[in-house]
């Protein structure tokens, strides 16, 4: 595996780099990215389609356009670009949140945001304790050996999602599987199944609460028995609102904590660190995501012409926002590529920035600490069962994580 200080190949920026690649180490930016790092605040890239689009490489730069409501966030624009053909079959659809701008984007944050605080995250933390200690319990009683992903890193936040939400974890599998065929089918007809799939199931799930006299205490019963029925929310919206929540909730933390423990087990001081010193925890979780920066290429389209650091970027260009090369930005960070638990790395950007800055990272960062800290206590012995270099992670055009992680202890 590279090391970690070990990255930045001989920049030659000739011809525009092709976006996005395929990480080469699984939390390093890609080595294709090296030119790219040389190039900041923006930089031109190809898309799959030869497509030429902004790629915003600078961290201020990032903050400044991710703010901008002259980018939008619309996936049903026709210039809006997408990453890989796939994403190009469910263009026409609606997304809740994220695929919107304000001020409709404002209207359904607003009514979000209770559901997401700081206190309600915190407030979840035993629930999320025990999620995780009955797991570890089986994973234990059962091992070693054990593949971390399917035994840990997915069914936590996938249990912790479900008891928000009010989704039955007993469908886990099918919603697991689709979510997967949403962010990674092979084909475009693949994904809009899958959407269409997630769309049915949740739709018939809200239905089923509408019907309850007695709501259950899930965030999807709140929107169902207040919004719903006051008319503030029409059924479609409250469907949509459920595939972002469900899908975004269990997939993104999944990867994190997966690559999050691969990177510790490659990272053997850090990691001893960790151990020693617990309080470390919450910088290092914040660490792990800037470095790791498993979002990596927000989207936006230009609406009307922007100038920014003496360029233009014209009405219907496409802009990506490459996280893991904004996030090692060296105006920002000291030594970007080095995993220092010791540094101030919150104002990274892999929670994104703006207003569509991630509505569950209060939740994800206490489900990283609890998960992270709980493994690491009580598997002292953890380590990787098979060679680094054998282990698959995910293509470069999806969120980043480990497709399987075989561990012992
Ligand atoms: C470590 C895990 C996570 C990462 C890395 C992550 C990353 C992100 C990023 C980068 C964005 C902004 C996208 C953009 O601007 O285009 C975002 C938005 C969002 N995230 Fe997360 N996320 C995580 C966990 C979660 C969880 C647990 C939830 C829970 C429901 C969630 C729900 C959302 C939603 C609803 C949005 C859209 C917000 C809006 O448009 O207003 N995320 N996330």
């Amino acid at each position: 595996m590279t090391e970690l200080t070990d990255i930045t190949g001989p920049a030659t920026p000739a011809d525009p780099v092709a976006f996005p690649q395929d990480r080469t180490c699984p939390y390093h930016p890609p080595t294709g990215y090296a030119p790219l790092r040389e190039q900041r605040p923006l930089a031109r890239v190809t898309l799959y389609d030869g497509r030429e689009v902004w790629l915003v490489t600078g961290h201020a730069a990032a903050r400044a356009l991710l703010a901008d409501p002259r980018l939008s966030s619309d996936r049903r624009r026709p210039e809006f670009p997408v990453p890989t053909a796939r994403f190009a079959g469910i263009r026409d659809r609606r997304v809740a949140l994220l695929g919107q701008d304000d001020p409709e984007h404002q209207r359904q944050r607003r009514m979000m945001i209770p559901s997401f605080t700081v206190k309600r995250a915190s407030g979840l933390r035993p629930a999320i304790q025990r999620i995780v200690d009955g797991l570890l319990d089986t994973m234990i009683e059962k091992g070693p050996p054990a593949e971390l992903v399917s035994a840990f890193a997915l069914p936590v936040p996938s249990m912790v999602i479900c008891d928000l939400l009010g989704v039955p974890y007993a469908d886990h599998e099918f919603f697991e599987e689709q979510s997967r065929r949403l962010l990674r089918g092979p084909t475009a007809e693949d994904t809009r199944a899958a959407r269409a799939r997630l769309e049915e199931y949740l739709g018939g799930l809200i239905d089923a609460k509408q019907r309850e006299s007695e709501p259950g205490d899930g965030v999807l019963d709140e929107l169902v028995h207040q919004q719903l029925a006051q008319g503030t929310l029409d059924r479609a919206e409250v469907v949509l609102l459920a595939v972002i929540l469900l899908v975004a909730g269990h997939e993104t933390t999944a990867n994190m904590i997966s690559l999050g423990t691969y990177t510790l087990l490659e990272n053997p001081a850090r990691l001893a660190e960790l151990r020693a010193d617990p309080t470390l925890l919450p910088a290092a979780v914040e660490e792990l995501m800037r470095m790791l920066s498993i979002a990596d290429g927000l989207a936006r389209v230009a609406l009307e012409d922007i100038e920014f650091d003496g360029t233009t970027i014209r009405a219907g260009d496409g802009v990506f926002f490459s996280t893991s090369v904004i996030n090692r930005d060296p105006g920002r960070y000291e030594d970007p590529d080095v995993l220092d638990f010791h540094r101030p790395a919150r104002h990274h950007v892999a929670f994104g920035f703006g207003i569509h800055q991630c509505l569950g990272q209060n939740l994800a960062r206490a489900e990283l600490e609890i998960a992270l800290g709980t493994l690491l206590t009580r598997l002292p012995g953890l380590r990787l069962a098979v060679p680094a270099d054998t282990i698959p992670f995910k293509p470069g055009d999806t969120i980043q994580g480990m497709l399987e992680l075989p561990v012992t202890w």
